[in-house]
């Protein structure tokens, strides 16, 4: 494994809207991000040190992958969580991100940033210079805040209802592209929430659009998708019909807003736990699922049912029988298998419901566990539903 940074230019991404696969890479912002596990977070890598961002980052590169997504939130879902390192403690997306984007040449790189909690002002700066640094390979994954926990970690007392919180992501947007087109003139915006004037300092960013991610298909959450941006995040459940209805019903709303629907996707979240052989496979899966803390698991479940309505929809309110599913993967499906039945798959996934995007979540994120996925992707090219993103200019 090589640390060495690349100091070449970088690859500025560009938009092809195909009906390929892409995948993005959940990031480990935490010991164990992905399970609510003390034993699972003992052995991944030390999420503190610079050096576990390199060698992850370069190894998402070199097999294939088409974005790393880093999550993000001000407050933990509880103390039992804190106690086995599950989602703490959290890296700060914006900060940790430029490490992942020195080490690498060509992979995207997603962060998410809170519109309720930042000036538009503060994000347009902080987005421009994340897309500079990167070289044009920038992604805003941009969230609302919808945590109690965290209105009052910020004191905020204003409270604002689920589906305005859309309409406040809809004006931020529209405030931080006006201040991304200033280029260097004047700009004056009056919205609801936020109005600026005057002209903001450079650098602008090099993509014409930042990739906008939306986290959340509510009925709100679609119609935010299927106006302003440019992928849908949402948990890939075993309910493979909801999901088809997810994406339809995501390419009906991008074409009535006037779009071409191959222009909005999706980065369905997904588990994955590879083996040399299926057995190895269940055995890992298996010690994943005996390791859960269920107290931790309970934590994750009230926080996400909590602001979600995904999550409600997805997953019901009984408070139990949700954290035994969230637990591992945050809910979503686990593919367990060789290379070739984990391809296997993904292709029906795809072939039924439409699905392009897939976000995968490592349970277990050392390098050469995360290394395991590139054997997945020759089997997807074989079937004719992947294409090598270097052959593809590494477009969104
Ligand atoms: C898959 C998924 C990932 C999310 N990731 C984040 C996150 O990193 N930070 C955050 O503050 N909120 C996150 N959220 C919460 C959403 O931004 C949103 O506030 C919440 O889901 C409510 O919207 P909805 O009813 O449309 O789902 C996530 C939601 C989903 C469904």
């Amino acid at each position: 494994m090589s640390l060495t940074i690349p100091s070449g230019p970088r690859t500025p991404k560009t938009r092809r809207n195909d009906s390929t696969m892409r995948f993005g890479l959940m990031w480990p912002n935490s010991p164990s991000p992905n399970v609510t596990s003390g034993v699972m977070a003992a052995g991944n890598p030390d999420v503190l040190q610079i050096d576990s961002h390199i060698a992850l980052a370069q190894t998402a590169e070199k097999i294939g992958v088409d974005f790393v997504f880093f999550a993000d939130g001000y407050t933990n879902h509880g103390k039992h969580n804190a106690r086995v390192g599950h989602g703490e403690p959290c890296i700060s997306a914006p900060i940790w991100a430029p490490i992942v984007m020195a080490a690498t040449e060509h992979i995207g790189v997603v962060t998410t940033m809170h519109a309720r909690y930042l000036s538009p002002v503060v994000l347009a700066r902080l987005g421009a210079n994340l897309d500079v640094l990167s070289g044009g390979r920038w992604g805003w994954n941009i969230v609302p805040g919808s945590k109690g926990s965290e209105e009052a970690l910020f004191g905020l007392d204003d409270p604002v209802d689920h589906d305005e919180r859309y309409a406040l992501v809809a004006e931020t947007l529209a405030a931080v592209r006006t201040l991304w087109g200033a280029r260097g003139e004047p700009i004056d915006f009056q919205g609801r929430y936020s109005h600026h004037q005057g002209v903001p300092r450079g650098p602008y960013p090099i993509q014409e659009s930042p990739a906008i991610f939306n986290a959340g298909v509510s009925e709100a959450g679609k119609s935010f998708i299927a106006e302003h941006a440019d992928y849908a995040f949402f948990a890939v459940t075993d309910d493979l019909d909801a999901v088809k209805q997810t994406v339809d019903d995501l390419s009906a709303r991008a074409e009535a807003a006037g779009r071409d629907p191959l222009s909005v996707s999706a980065a369905g979240s997904i588990g994955i736990v590879l083996g040399r052989t299926h057995e190895e496979a269940q055995e890992k899966y298996r010690a994943i699922v005996d390791s859960v803390d269920m107290e931790a698991a309970r934590g994750w479940a009230r926080g996400f049912l909590g602001g979600s309505q995904t999550y409600q929809k997805t997953f019901g309110t009984d408070l139990d029988a949700a954290a035994r599913k969230i637990g591992v993967a945050a809910g979503s499906t686990v593919l367990v298998g060789t290379a070739e039945e984990v391809a296997e798959q993904l292709i029906d996934i795809h072939r039924s419901t439409g699905l392009r995007g897939y976000m995968l979540l490592t349970l277990n994120w050392n390098p050469e566990e995360v290394a395991l996925i590139g054997d997945v992707f020759p089997h997807l090219q074989q079937a004719g539903v992947w294409t090598p993103p270097a052959e593809r200019g590494w477009s969104w």
